[in-house]
């Protein structure tokens, strides 16, 4: 049942320090304060070229997944939507895996994918969160999540303990390469063992977040930002706002604005900004001024720095902690969750079973 909670989806977001905690220690040993995987039927350092697939939610944590692949273990990545990829014919390399996520591990366009990967020689690893699905029994390898049922139609526990596991495997990967020193592992894992009680900071921000939603949901569009490893979060942040707020909302790289979207902006969209300190605030603050001079409103998700640096052009702000910029993917997702689940819960929109939406898409 909910217990407590007045949604699934609200139960299921407050349950993330747990599952993460479980999802983590399957592959942490905190007293060697490194990433244990378990033997995988290949040579993790010899992986010609990782192409990751999924669809939706799944999709985006294969898109974060790759910015820490390439950045931590220099492994050549390529990451697909299961739709697009399972018919285009893609030439797959020798020596090549192909990594397929899923939270039911029922997804058609998914499972489809996963059969043309095989078919062309590829070794097939799978995170999936129902071990005895088709897309688990398929594969030659699984590495689950430990996120327990998830009922709400939106990915909320399954995404993070997505992430989760695909960060372990990224250290693994670069461990096994030797392109990350056991300094780094252990600066890693130690950022990594800190989530758990991050989170649960993150989650006393939820009135903070309530509040911001009223602003939101007066919106009819909405424009998501962040960069880098924040890109797909921007991205994720869009859709999960669209699924159960009906708020047509997009995710954007921040550098991409004056490309196209700037022209969207005025007093009456709301842009969000997933930025937290360091190098690359600097320019997405420039992208933000310009959303300011127009008039558009900001949200900030931000740590306290970088939220000092903001000053006053965000409307408004969530101070978020100061992390490894390895570990912000999987903390951001926490505002991005509340914000839409609040702005649906005000909107009165059917929070755990939008409308056209099956939990698990089992036809194309
Ligand atoms: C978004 C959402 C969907 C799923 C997608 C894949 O909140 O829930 O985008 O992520 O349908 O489903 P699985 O992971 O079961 O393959």
């Amino acid at each position: 049942g909910k217990g407590q909670y007045r949604h699934f989806m609200q139960k299921e977001i407050y349950e993330q320090p747990a599952v993460v905690g479980d999802t983590l220690h399957t592959f942490f040993n905190p007293l060697a304060r490194s990433i244990q995987l378990p033997d995988f039927p290949f040579d993790l350092a010899n992986i010609s070229r990782l192409t990751i697939v999924g669809c939706g939610t799944a999709s985006l944590a294969g898109m974060v997944a790759k910015y820490w692949l390439e950045q931590e273990a220099r492994q050549l990545v390529e990451v697909d939507i299961a739709s697009e990829f399972r018919y285009r014919e893609a030439p797959l390399p020798d020596n090549g895996v192909s990594l397929f996520i899923s939270q039911s591990g029922e997804t058609i366009d998914t499972l489809a994918a996963l059969r043309y990967a095989k078919e062309q020689g590829q070794k097939i690893i799978s995170v999936v969160n129902v071990p005895e699905s088709t897309i688990a029994r398929e594969s030659d390898m699984v590495l689950p999540t430990l996120a327990g049922p998830e009922i709400g139609v939106a990915s909320t526990k399954a995404f993070t303990t997505q992430l989760t596991v695909l960060a372990c495997l990224a250290i693994g990967i670069g461990r096994a390469k030797g392109t990350i020193s056991p300094e780094r592992e252990a600066e890693l894992s130690s950022a990594l063992t800190e989530i758990p009680s991050r989170i649960t900071e993150i989650l006393n921000t939820d009135e903070i977040i309530r509040k911001i939603a009223a602003d939101v949901s007066e919106a009819r569009d909405v424009l998501y930002l962040g960069r880098g490893n924040l890109y797909p979060m921007a991205m994720e942040g869009a859709l999960k706002l669209k699924e159960i707020s009906y708020i047509h909302a997009e995710g954007y790289a921040a550098g991409e604005m004056k490309h196209g979207p700037i022209a969207l902006i005025d007093e009456n969209v709301p842009v969000i900004a997933c930025a937290p300190s360091g190098p690359m605030m600097e320019k997405t603050i420039s992208n933000l001024q310009e959303v300011h001079a127009r008039g558009g409103q900001i949200i900030l998700f931000s740590d306290e720095e970088g939220v000092a640096r903001a000053g006053d052009i965000a409307k408004h702000s969530v101070v978020l902690p100061r992390v490894d910029p390895f570990v912000a993917p999987i903390l951001y997702a926490l505002p991005i969750q509340l914000l839409a689940y609040h702005t649906a819960v005000l909107k009165g929109t059917d929070v755990d079973q939008p409308r056209n939406l099956a939990k698990s898409v089992t036809v194309e």
